[in-house]
This record gives structure tokens, sequence and C-alpha cells, in this order.
């Protein structure tokens, strides 16, 4: 068994490497000026029959054309065993047609990825109306971690127990675990999405005067629903208020935004590369993979 990573997940790449026990070798990508991707492969063992890819799946168009090409190639190269780590999973939300015509890219792309290889790994995918993974990708072994008890193990440690909010209504399924693990309180707002860039927040009726609060939600892209639970908190009396999320995919000038609505520290995992990186997902992920090999007889 091999991990093979990218230059662009390096330090996740490796740490899996790590914890498995096994070696780490690189996908080189090069992108044409023309926007079009070159992938070479490292030279591997005649025999090597068993590969983890790792990368997360964020900024995903390029990167799924690129993932596709390593895959069709080591299959023609004789590689029985394909397993991708992709700790943050693209195209999750899109899982209905809101409006007539619109395609649900949730199917279509696990379908893709769940031709590419045998088995797909991933962390707290955005699983709304679709409640396992295996709906979403349906053609190969596929396991949704938590990074619940990670994080409850990160904010454990604070030196005062914080307020734990989600901002919205799909967040409660990660804010209650990793509160009744970590021994916290937790309330949870209600969101009204406008456009992709205007969220409107109404607090619970929750006293969080002189409290923390750490905002927790699974994804956080424009910033704008972080933000705008922030100002509401503080507003209400919060002391501080911080955010974890688990996927910081932080577009455009998400970050500013959260500073500027008085967010005074910025936590993630490492699901996607980020200066707030504060969690390592290897040994969840290495556990995920051994688990897999076991199941699967390897
Ligand atoms: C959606 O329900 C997710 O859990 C996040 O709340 C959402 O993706 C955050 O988006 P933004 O940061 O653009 O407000």
């Amino acid at each position: 068994m091999i991990v093979l990573g990218f230059q662009d997940y390096r330090a996740q790449g490796q740490a899996l490497a790590e914890a498995l026990g096994c070696a780490y070798e690189e996908i080189a990508i090069h992108r044409f000026p023309d926007g079009e991707s070159k992938v070479t492969l490292p030279r591997l063992a005649a025999d090597e029959s068993e590969i983890i890819l790792c990368r997360s799946l964020d900024r995903p168009n390029a990167k799924l054309v690129e993932l596709h090409l390593a895959c069709a190639t080591l299959r023609q190269q004789g590689v029985a065993r394909l397993t991708l780590v992709a700790p943050y999973l693209c195209y999750m939300r899109q899982d209905i047609a809101f409006h007539p015509g619109e395609v649900v890219s949730q199917k279509i792309i696990g379908h893709w990825l769940g031709e590419m290889v045998d088995t797909l790994i991933t962390v707290d995918p955005h699983l709304h109306r679709v409640h396992h993974l295996s709906e979403a990708v349906p053609n190969a072994q596929a396991i949704a971690l938590t990074a619940a008890p990670l994080i409850a193990d990160f904010l454990k440690q604070r030196p005062v127990p914080p307020l734990l909010f989600g901002p919205d209504a799909e967040s409660q399924q990660w804010v209650q675990h990793i509160a009744e693990l970590a021994g916290l309180d937790w309330a949870v707002a209600h969101k009204t999405r406008h456009s992709d860039r205007q969220v409107t927040i109404e607090l619970p009726d929750v006293d969080v005067s002189g409290r923390r609060v750490v905002i927790v939600d699974d994804v956080a892209s424009t910033g704008r629903t972080i933000a705008n639970a922030a100002r509401l908190l503080k507003q209400a009396g919060a002391e501080l208020v911080k955010c974890f999320v688990t996927h910081p995919l932080f577009s455009e000038n998400a970050e500013e935004i959260l500073t500027n609505a008085f967010i005074t520290h910025i936590w993630s995992s490492d699901a996607i590369s980020h200066h707030s990186n504060v969690v390592s997902l290897a040994p969840l992920l290495a556990q995920a993979v051994h688990q897999s090999r076991e199941n699967q007889g390897s």
C-alpha cells in the first residue's frame, strides 16, 4: 500500500502515510496556460496493487478531472484497489433541483467518483436531505467519518468552557454531537438564505450575555453565515465570539468578513489547507483506511 498525494495537499498526505506506516509519493500537476492539466504519476513498483489517493476536493473542477486521469491510468497499469481519501467532498450541497432545470450535482459527481475508485473516505459531508453517503455515492464503498470527537477534544481544552453555537438548523447535527462529547452547552439559530452572499439569522431564545461563544459549522464559504451570527451574538452581549469550521473553504474575502464581525479566533480542521488549521484529521482517516481494508479482507 502507498499514499499518492498532491503538492497542494502534501502535509495532509504525508501525515496520512505516516499514520498508516506506508510510503508517500506525489502526483505532479502542470496547468497549461489554456487551463488544461498535465498529470504525471510517480514510478510505482510493478506489483503495487493498492493505492490511497489523498486530496481534498475544495475548488474541485480541475481536481476532479485530474483525479479521473490519474485513476484511469492507475487502473490501466493494473492497480487492483484504489481508495480516495477526500476529507472535503465537493458538490454535496446541490442535493435536489431547487428550481426547474437545475442539475442535481450531488448524485452525478458522487457517481462519477464512485466509478473512479473502489472506496471513498470523506469527513462530515454536507448531507442534508440525503442521510447516507451511499445514496450520493452508490457505486463504491462510501465512508463518511465525523471530526466531532477531534473537535470536541480541541474545544475541551479551552480555559473557559464556551457555549457552542450552530448558525442554522443543518449545523445542529455537528454542534449537538460535539457539545455532548465535550460536555458543553449548545444552541442553534435559524437561517434564511436569500442568495449566495445574503443570509439572515435569527437567534434562539438563549441568554448569551457574558458567555464565550464558539460558532461551529461544517463549512464556511463566503463567511456570511458565521459573520451574521457573530454580530447578533455580540449585540446580545456575548463576551467573545470565535468559530470552528471543519471545512475552511473561505472563498473571496471571507476571513476579512469574519474578522470585521468581531470574531477573535478562527479555527479549523486540516480537511482543507488553511492557516487556521488546528486539528489534524490524519489519525481518523488512517483508522478508517485500516477498517475499510479489514472489511474488504485485505
Ligand atoms: C450550509 O448550510 C452550510 O452548513 C454553511 O452554513 C454554508 O455553506 C456557509 O456558507 P457561507 O459561509 O457562504 O455563508
